[in-house]
């Protein structure tokens, strides 16, 4: 059977015992803090273990992808030296969530082993926990292995648990003997390669806690594990994992990339190296796929190390140059199938690799060189092991982990001191922090960026491409903006008038929404709006975005819509330009621009209005020039003095450098620019001006829009006038004006109408309060409060009033829209004989509003502020009338 078809007969297998076969959980553990990556199957049941949890079915079988590289479960060090071990490996398992126990899992095992899968029983061991007699008694009953083949050890063999913490219980193991004579028995559990541990069978029924203490679980539960590697290479034959064609393939690929062969041995430096590498492009393409990233802590550093162990075993096969990243495509050409993940990531984690490669190589060799001055020295000096400064100097200059230094150390018959390299490590974390401290001081002030290389100008490349891998060199916080600086970039920085592209940056560990983008000198910033972190798979504030300091591969993508539509505006400014010089005038100039994607503002000399003749007829000439679908060319790098001589216009006032770019469409209008264009002009659709302003004395600003935003513009003015036609239930053709103007004129005069009859009636109300009204030395007195008529009103029914009786003054006001207004009148015979002066009335009263107003002796109007103050108003008129003519 090859390895694919091994892994579907296990799955088949408990299938056929009722099991539901589950997917492989990433290797980064989704919820667990406690985990580094996804250690066992069992992982992703934890919930389930421990009561927490449930799933719709209580008999699961899976294979899953696990790396053992850090905390409990390290295999880091044996990998390459040994036959069997892996930093990355599928453990092939099936559970029972309080569903069956020992008896059913023992008895599977056996028969799926020894019945399906046929191999030797005389070279199966069972082993069980010393105190489990239970299992002992079971593997006689409802197997046939040998009774003297069922062997006890403790707590570190058959006592199996996950992490620190968490779900654990009793385990027993399956070995197999592989020695030529089958004399292995002793070698169980002994670390010896002849004899290795398949499977094991885990009975789960405490939780350890964080003080040590076993806490039992509600249910007992059964989780086994079976090396998928392990168990292909014994089934085809080989004495070694690495001879199975899960490695096959990808010894094949080394040896075309360099030149060596493999050839099985345990002790051949270049067999050592080519293990290594194998396992480690392994552990790192399924956890790059799964989305970690190399970097300076936690699981990026795991990731980081074992990388960097890899380019270090890669010079062993005298390969010293990236080769890590060429090995993804074999995973994912051979293992894709069962994980599509590694075909859907295959770019990117390629590009991460590769980066990550290029970055320590630059430094390896260098640092191999200290390495080697270290050696000597100590050897003079008769030292055994290498200072702790030694090893922080090649950690923290040349990348090297301490396990690799600790390697390179014990190839030479070196210690490392790893307590010295601790402390070193220690001073320099507290530099940092006060560092860190320093620069966020000095970015609130004016900004500093925090660069990951060394610091160079950004190459613009947004001409020809939208799209672009690249890497990130520096970034910034800046309130709760993220700016990022790449080595090189598609993004158009603002300038010119365009405004600066948006879109997307990724790295391996981010996924970033530009903004914006602008120019700082010669850095184009990237202003970054929201970031998802792709390894938890959620939103972040850009402020809280954490860098490791180094720099990542990314990968640019302009927004191509908005970059497209901008372009359309951009391009169509020039028509612009060149059509108001031909309708209104070789005067006109660009005074300023603003080219965004949604439209397009133009300011240029000209002394008067530009009349909606000559804008239709500039539109028009615009519309038309577009409708001929000419090519653009542009001329880059041309002697400033050379552009001007072709005829380019330059935007006055702007600085241009000495060699500069020219933008020409032929026959219609040739400019000096930097800026981003279509094609060909026809793409811009067609042109839509949708105003024309003053900006200042002898400057006219239009603005327009093109392509889609045209098209959405006229599509709703012409809805707009649809629905108006039918509204007023006209023929689609119908000019809806006439129809328009007669209603208006109509409305008017029902207005007229309506008011004046409202007139008449608050007259004959008026007329009889002031009939009925107190009189006073032969003059009738009348106040009167009429709220919510206009003051306009007020005074037209004043005037009225004045005429109906021969002696008569009077106060009308009212509140309206929350305004005062107040209307005094006097009789004429009133104003001679009585001497009453409706102004100087009108101003007392108004005083009391808060208001002002005045008029003539015989009618006069004021307005105030102060509702609250009418009734007072009323008062104070009536008080100074009657003392007028009682006096
Ligand atoms: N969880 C058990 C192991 O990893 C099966 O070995």
């Amino acid at each position: 059977m090859n390895s694919r078809e091994i892994r579907q007969s296990f799955l088949d297998f408990f299938a056929g015992k009722e099991h539901r076969i589950v997917r492989s959980a990433p290797v980064i553990p989704a919820e667990d803090p406690t985990l580094l990556f996804t250690n066992a199957g069992m992982n992703q049941f934890k919930d389930v273990f421990l009561g927490k949890g449930s799933r719709e079915y209580v008999r699961a079988a899976d294979t899953q992808k696990c790396i053992r590289a850090s905390g409990k479960h390290n295999d880091l060090e044996d990998v390459g030296r040994d036959t069997y071990h892996h930093t990355f490996f599928e453990m092939l398992g099936n559970w029972s969530f309080g569903d069956y126990y020992k008896k059913e899992a023992i008895g599977w095992a056996w028969e799926l082993l020894t019945g399906v899968w046929k191999l030797p029983k005389e070279r199966l061991y069972a082993t069980v926990y010393h105190d489990d007699e239970e299992s002992l008694e079971l593997w006689k009953q409802v197997t046939d292995i040998a009774p003297s083949h069922i062997l006890k050890f403790g707590d570190k063999d058959n006592f199996w648990e996950m992490g620190e913490t968490g779900p654990c219980g009793p385990c027993s193991e399956i070995h197999i003997d592989l020695t030529p004579d089958g004399s292995g028995g002793p070698l169980v559990n002994v670390g010896d390669h002849r004899v290795i541990e398949l499977w094991n069978l885990v009975f789960i029924q405490y939780n350890r806690q964080g003080d040590g203490s076993l806490e039992p679980l509600p249910q007992k539960h059964v989780d086994t594990g079976m090396g998928f590697e392990r168990v292909t290479a014994v089934m085809q034959g080989k004495s070694s994992n690495y001879d199975s064609d899960v490695f096959t393939p990808l010894f094949d690929r080394i040896t075309e990339l360099t030149g060596v062969t493999y050839t099985a041995s345990l002790e051949s430096a270049t067999d050592i190296a080519m293990r290594v590498l194998a396992d480690h492009s392994r552990t790192l393409t399924f956890a790059l796929s799964d989305g970690a990233v190399p970097g300076n802590e936690g699981r990026g550093y795991v990731l980081r190390r074992i990388l960097r162990r890899a380019v270090r075993y890669a010079g062993t096969l005298g390969c010293h140059e990236p080769i890590m990243f060429r090995m993804v495509g074999v995973l994912a050409d051979t293992m894709g199938e069962v994980f599509p993940e590694l075909h859907k990531q295959r770019k990117t984690v390629e590009k991460i690799i590769r980066a990550e490669e290029e970055s320590f190589l630059a430094t390896l060799g260098r640092g191999t060189e200290i390495f080697n001055e270290v050696v000597a020295a100590m050897k003079v000096a008769g030292t055994a092991a290498v200072s702790g400064a030694d090893a922080f100097r090649l950690y923290d200059t040349f990348g090297f982990p301490l396990d690799l230094t600790r390697l390179m150390a014990a190839e030479v018959g070196f210690d490392v001191d790893e307590q010295g390299f601790e402390h070193c490590m220690q001073e320099q974390k507290a530099r940092a922090r006060m560092d860190r401290k320093d620069k966020m001081r000095a970015s609130e002030d004016g900004g500093s960026w925090e660069w990951f290389a060394e610091e160079r100008p950004t190459a613009f490349i947004g001409y020809e491409t939208l799209e672009a891998p690249a890497t990130l060199l520096a970034a910034r916080k800046a309130g709760d903006r993220l700016l990022l600086v790449l080595d090189r970039t598609p993004f158009y920085a603002e300038s010119g008038g365009q405004v600066g592209d948006r879109g997307t940056i990724e790295t391996g560990a981010y996924r970033f929404e530009v903004a914006e983008t602008r120019k700082d000198g010669e850095l184009f910033v990237h202003v970054v709006s929201a970031a998802h972190d792709k390894v938890r798979d959620c939103a972040v504030a850009p402020s809280d975005v954490e860098f490791d300091g180094t720099a990542a591969a990314a990968e640019a993508s302009v927004d191509r819509n908005s970059r497209v539509d901008t372009e359309r505006n951009h391009t169509a400014t020039h028509l612009l330009h060149a059509a108001l010089r031909k309708v209104l005038g070789e005067h006109v100039q660009q005074k300023g621009s603003l080219v965004t994607p949604e439209r397009l503002r133009f300011d240029f000399s000209h002394f008067s209005r530009v009349s909606p003749e000559e804008l239709e007829q500039v539109e028009h000439e615009v519309n038309a020039q577009i409708r001929k679908a000419e090519g653009l060319n542009r001329h880059v790098d041309v002697p400033y003095e050379d552009a001007l001589s072709m005829g380019a216009l330059a935007f006055f006032g702007d600085k241009y450098a000495d060699r500069v770019r020219v933008v020409e469409v032929p026959g219609i209008s040739i400019e000096l620019c930097g800026g981003t264009h279509v094609g060909n002009i026809g793409q811009i659709g067609m042109v839509k001006v949708v105003g024309e302003s003053s900006v200042a004395s002898g400057i006219r600003r239009i603005e327009a829009v093109t392509g889609r935003a045209a098209e959405a513009l006229l599509w709703k003015e012409y809805r707009d006038l649809q629905e108006i036609r039918q509204l007023m239930k006209l023929k689609s053709d119908e000019a809806p004006l006439p129809k328009i103007q007669e209603l208006l004129d109509g409305r008017k005069a029902l207005e007229k109408q309506l008011q004046e009859t409202r007139l008449a009636g608050l007259l004959d109300t008026l007329a009889a309060s002031l009939a009925g009204g107190e009189e006073v030395n032969g003059c009738r007195i009348m106040t009167e409060r009429l709220d919510g008529v206009g003051g306009d009103e007020l005074r037209q029914a004043g005037q009225a009033l004045r005429d109906r009786v021969p002696m008569a003054v009077g106060l009308l006001c009212g509140v309206d829209d929350g305004k005062v207004s107040l209307v005094a009148f006097a009789s004429d015979e009133a104003v001679r004989s009585l001497k009453l002066d409706a102004g100087k009335l009108v101003r007392e009263a108004a005083a009391c509003v808060k208001g002002g107003g005045g008029g003539k002796p015989e009618l006069a109007t004021a307005g105030g502020k102060d509702p609250d103050g009418l009734g007072k108003a009323v008062e104070a008129f009536v008080a100074s009338v009657k003392s007028a003519l009682q006096g």
